[in-house]
């Protein structure tokens, strides 16, 4: 874990142009700011999928169609905001169903699968801590199975990383088995900039924490007043791009990695991409990884679908 984290710090700040990487944000404090992050007003995106799987739970049901008792596996699955409210319906309906919650924090699956048990008792729960195809290789064959890869989380692979990710879940998946995948949809150019780039500095301190962690993880003196912030929506690609700038020319010495690593004034550290996709590209990229797209749930304002595939 921890090595990991090294080489790809020194890899990423090794190269002419440097980049960390945006999964690095999610320590115990990353992980606190981004649920400030989902709260504030500019960040709509939690508010469009929320209404999704509130309000449309018994066309997903519909949709998935599974007439047995099955698996409902969710990939990275966070704080459970939105998802609980989910299962609450599908319960409601009468579905039978296990939830299998993975995530490769102990800590945020300790406190979803409390938060399950506490607001709904009746779901069969069987969280896994761990890598997400360890646990898709050693399900049992019988049950079919749900994934949820929700958030937009899909935003922060490049394209091609993207289909590899989604080739290599849907070599897991049986016959018939489903996918359902939330994807930030192209909008107004300003709200999508007012959700990353916000008047808060929410998502500043965001990025800032992975210098801060570097600090502390990798004993390094990043001194957090010499960088700052900035971020651009390129309507076009559908790219958000984060970046942190050095603000002046300096050193920063990384003592786990015994190097020193040297900032041009205004020099870029690339942190994170956060990809906006239009109906075309969803469509090609599901096929392109083998899939078929059943379905879009979107919610009233078209700003997000949660997608529907079947392997
Ligand atoms: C959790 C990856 C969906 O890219 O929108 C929020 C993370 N970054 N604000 C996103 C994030 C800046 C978020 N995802």
């Amino acid at each position: 874990m921890l090595e990991q984290f090294m080489r790809d710090v020194d890899t990423g700040l090794s190269a002419s142009f440097k980049h960390l990487s945006s999964k690095y944000f999610y320590d115990d404090i990353g992980s606190q700011i981004f649920q400030k992050i989902m709260a504030m007003p500019e960040y709509y995106l939690t508010n469009s999928e929320y209404e999704i799987l509130s309000l449309q739970a018994k066309q997903i049901a519909e949709k998935v169609n599974f007439k047995v008792p099955f698996n409902i596996i969710e990939l990275g699955a966070g704080d459970g905001y939105k998802t609980i409210r989910l299962l609450k319906n599908l319960k409601g309906l009468g579905l039978n169903f296990t939830y299998i919650p993975v995530d490769i924090s102990k800590k945020a699956i300790d406190i979803l699968s409390a938060k399950v048990a506490d607001e709904i008792p009746d779901v069969k729960l069987e969280p896994y801590v761990g890598d997400y195809f360890k646990l898709l290789i050693n399900l049992p064959n019988s049950i079919p199975s749900l994934v949820l890869f929700l958030g937009s989380n899909i935003g922060n692979f490049k394209d091609e990383d993207a289909r590899s990710f989604l080739s290599l879940i849907q070599s897991h998946l049986k016959p018939n088995d489903k996918l359902l995948i939330g994807f930030d949809l192209k909008k107004n150019p300003i709200t999508i900039k007012n959700a990353y780039d916000d008047p808060h500095e929410i998502t500043k301190a965001f990025n800032m924490n992975l210098l801060h962690r570097i600090n502390k993880e990798l004993g390094a003196n990043f001194n957090l007043n010499k960088f700052d912030f900035y971020c651009h929506y390129n309507p076009i690609t559908g790219e958000v791009r984060s970046y942190l700038v050095s603000l002046e020319k300096q050193d920063v010495f990384i003592q786990s990695l015994e190097k020193t690593f040297s900032f041009d004034v205004n020099e870029l550290i690339w942190t994170e991409l956060s990809k906006k996709f239009d109906f075309i590209e969803i469509e090609a990229l599901a096929v392109n990884s083998g899939y078929k797209l059943e379905h879009h749930f979107l919610d009233s304002k078209n700003y997000f679908t949660d997608s529907l595939w079947s392997k």
